[in-house]
C-alpha cells in the first residue's frame, strides 16, 4: 500500500518544482497579464499539488519514522514556503517568489543526499579518518541511510524496497545487496567499507520476525 507513496511523493514535488519554476520565470519577465492568467486557470491544481505534497510527504513520515533533523527542517521549512511561495505569486513580489524557489530547490537537494549541508556522508572516509565507532556502527548507518525506503522496522517498503523483517537472506548475501545495490536500491559500495557493510547486515538480522 505504502510503496507506491514515495514515487507519488516525488512526483507532485516535481510538478510543483516545474510549475513554481515557468511561474517564477514569467514574474521576474514582467509578463504580469500572463502569469495572472496562468494563476486564475490553474488556481485549483496549485491547491491540489500544494495539498498533495503534504499529505503525501506528512503519510511517509508516519510510516517510515524517520527521526534524522533534516527531515523535520525540511518539512517545516516546506510547510512555510508554500504558502510564502503563493502569496509572492499573488502580490507579484519578486524578492517572495524567488525567496520560495530558492528554498524548495535547497530543500529538493537536501532530500536528494539527505543533509542539510548536500554532502552525502561517506562512512569509509570517516573510519580511515579515525572518528568516532558511534558514527559508523551498524544501527547508525542504518537509521541514517536505509530507513526511508525499509523503515526502522524494516518493514516499511517504501520504493518497492523488500521487508527485511521476512528476508529470507543471510548477512553475508546482504552485504552483497548493501554493497553493490540490486535494481532500485543502490549499493554502497563507494561510503561503506567491508566491515561497515557486514555490521549494516548483522543489524539488519536483529530485524528479523
Ligand atoms: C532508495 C530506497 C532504498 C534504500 C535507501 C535502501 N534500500 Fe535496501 N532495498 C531497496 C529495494 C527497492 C530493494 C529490493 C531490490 C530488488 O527489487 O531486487 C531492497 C533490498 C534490500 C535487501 C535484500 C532483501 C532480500 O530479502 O532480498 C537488503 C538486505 C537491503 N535492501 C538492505 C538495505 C540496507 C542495509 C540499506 C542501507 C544501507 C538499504 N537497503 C537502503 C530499497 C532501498
Amino acid at each position: 500500500m505504502q510503496t507506491g507513496f514515495l514515487h507519488t511523493h516525488t512526483l507532485v514535488v516535481g510538478l510543483f518544482l516545474a510549475f513554481y519554476l515557468f511561474k517564477t520565470i514569467l514574474l521576474l519577465a514582467g509578463k504580469i497579464d500572463l502569469l495572472d492568467k496562468v494563476r486564475d486557470k490553474t488556481k485549483v491544481v496549485d491547491i491540489v499539488l500544494g495539498t498533495l505534497i503534504l499529505v503525501t510527504g506528512g503519510y511517509l513520515i508516519s510510516i517510515i519514522g524517520v527521526r534524522e533533523p533534516w527531515l523535520w527542517v525540511k518539512t517545516v521549512a516546506v510547510t512555510a514556503l508554500i504558502p510564502v511561495g503563493i502569496i509572492g505569486m499573488k502580490r507579484h513580489n519578486k524578492a517572495l517568489a524567488v525567496l520560495a524557489l530558492v528554498g524548495f530547490i535547497y530543500f529538493y537537494g537536501v532530500a536528494e543526499t539527505q543533509s542539510l549541508t548536500m554532502k552525502r556522508t561517506n562512512y569509509a572516509e570517516l573510519a580511515t579518518a579515525g572518528a568516532d565507532a558511534a558514527l559508523y556502527s551498524g544501527q547508525t548507518i542504518y537509521q541514517n541511510e536505509c530507513v526511508r525506503c525499509h523503515g526502522a522496522d524494516g518493514a516499511a517498503e517504501v520504493y518497492k524496497a523488500y521487508n527485511l523483517q521476512t528476508s529470507k537472506l543471510n548477512a553475508a548475501q546482504a552485504v552483497d545487496v548493501i554493497l553493490n545495490g540490486r535494481n532500485s536500491m543502490k549499493g554502497y559500495k563507494k561510503r561503506l567499507n567491508e566491515a561497515q557493510a557486514l555490521a549494516v547486515a548483522e543489524y539488519v538480522q536483529t530485524l528479523k520476525r
